[in-house]
């Protein structure tokens, strides 16, 4: 069965492609290589011994989405990771997030209506839901207004997708809700690239670990949380990646009640960024050099997952700890830096 991966060059993208090759499945890639090499293909041979189909593609060009599924009619399912996710620089080019994040999903959107049955699984994020008033948060927990254009166009992308469903019931889809994607694949073949200086607090945590970074910054130390400092679930992106196959085998099996459901994807644990500090220098016996700094505006003080529904009725459950993730997120930059 032939399964499209949408920037499935891209950090989790390539983590997912390696599991569904290890279900069986065909995998064909579109990536446009805006923040992602074919380097990345190489490495994903080297884990499965199996090479997806990739075309260089710019969702942003509808003609070339058309042709696309013209040539791949047997495409029985999609999973949409490529979107631009840096949250600041969302604030700085709104323009160019909601012309990348929405234009694409509406033309992907627009193919799949024309097939009498597709399974289409979005990548979401716990962002929609702002600061929730309850921990852990449910799927329940309303949605807030977004803090940044990156934020909104994860909101629009799920009301955009509900709302086609309710019109076309052909689509079958999921939303995953990740909560913080980290770590890399246990054969450090692939794993998290980031361009220039890191957003995300792991990778700038492994380099400056290995010495590329001089000091980790610590934004904020003054949040009503046990140590100060904010709360976060995070999750390996091998366990965040089997979400996805388990998520596109309800679809494809029906096993799904209605044919837009939105599933959160966590551990369930909550670490605070002194706690994740703690594990790396557990876990790479390295002192970290680190100061507690200003916190950074639009930082959320907690957010961790109830993760009831995803292991109830997805039938899924994160099973590696922060430690576990940390090591691999460690072994990682170690050999990128080799
Ligand atoms: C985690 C914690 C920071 C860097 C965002 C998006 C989310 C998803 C993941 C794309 C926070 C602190 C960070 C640093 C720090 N994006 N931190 N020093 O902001 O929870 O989530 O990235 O998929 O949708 O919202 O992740 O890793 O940036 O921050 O102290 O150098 O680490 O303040 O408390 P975040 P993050």
């Amino acid at each position: 069965m032939k399964i499209l991966v949408t920037g499935g060059l891209g950090f989790i993208g390539s983590h997912t492609t390696v599991e569904l090759q290890n279900k069986g499945y065909e995998v064909i890639i579109i990536d446009d290589l805006s923040n992602s090499t074919e380097k990345v293909l190489d490495g994903i041979v080297a884990i499965t011994g199996k090479r997806p189909i990739f075309e260089k593609l710019d969702l942003k060009e509808k003609s070339k989405v058309e042709d696309f599924f013209k040539r791949h009619q047997d495409v029985a399912g999609v999973i949409h990771f490529a979107a631009s996710k840096a949250v600041g620089e969302s604030v700085e080019k709104p323009l160019l997030y909601y012309e990348n994040n929405i234009g694409t999903l509406v033309y992907l959107l627009k193919e799949l209506s024309q097939k009498n049955k597709s399974s289409f699984i979005f990548s979401s994020s716990c962002t929609v839901y702002g600061q929730a008033d309850k921990m852990p948060i449910t799927e329940s927990a309303p949605v807030k207004a977004a803090e940044s254009p990156y934020g909104n166009t994860k909101q629009m992308g799920e009301e955009i997708i509900h709302d086609t469903c309710k019109v076309t019931p052909g689509i079958n889809a999921i939303a995953l809700r990740y909560f913080n994607p980290m770590g890399a694949h246990p054969s450090t073949e692939i794993g998290e690239l980031p361009i220039g200086v890191p957003q995300n607090l792991v990778p700038f945590i492994t380099q400056t670990g290995i010495g590329l970074r001089e000091q980790l910054s610590v934004f904020g130390g003054d949040y009503p949380t046990s140590d100060g400092t904010c709360i976060r679930d995070y999750i390996h992106v091998v366990d965040l990646a089997k979400a996805h196959v388990v998520a596109l085998e309800r679809l494809l099996n029906g096993k799904n009640s209605e044919n837009y459901e939105v599933f959160n994807v966590g551990t369930g644990k909550g670490s605070t960024v002194l706690e994740a500090i703690k594990s790396f220098e557990r876990v790479s016996g390295k002192k970290l050099n680190y100061k507690i700094v200003d916190r950074r505006p639009g930082d959320i003080t907690s957010a961790y997952a109830d993760t009831t529904k995803a292991n109830k009725v997805l039938g899924w459950k994160a099973e590696s700890t922060l430690d576990e993730a940390m090591k691999s997120a460690w072994l990682w930059e170690q050999k990128v830096r080799k």
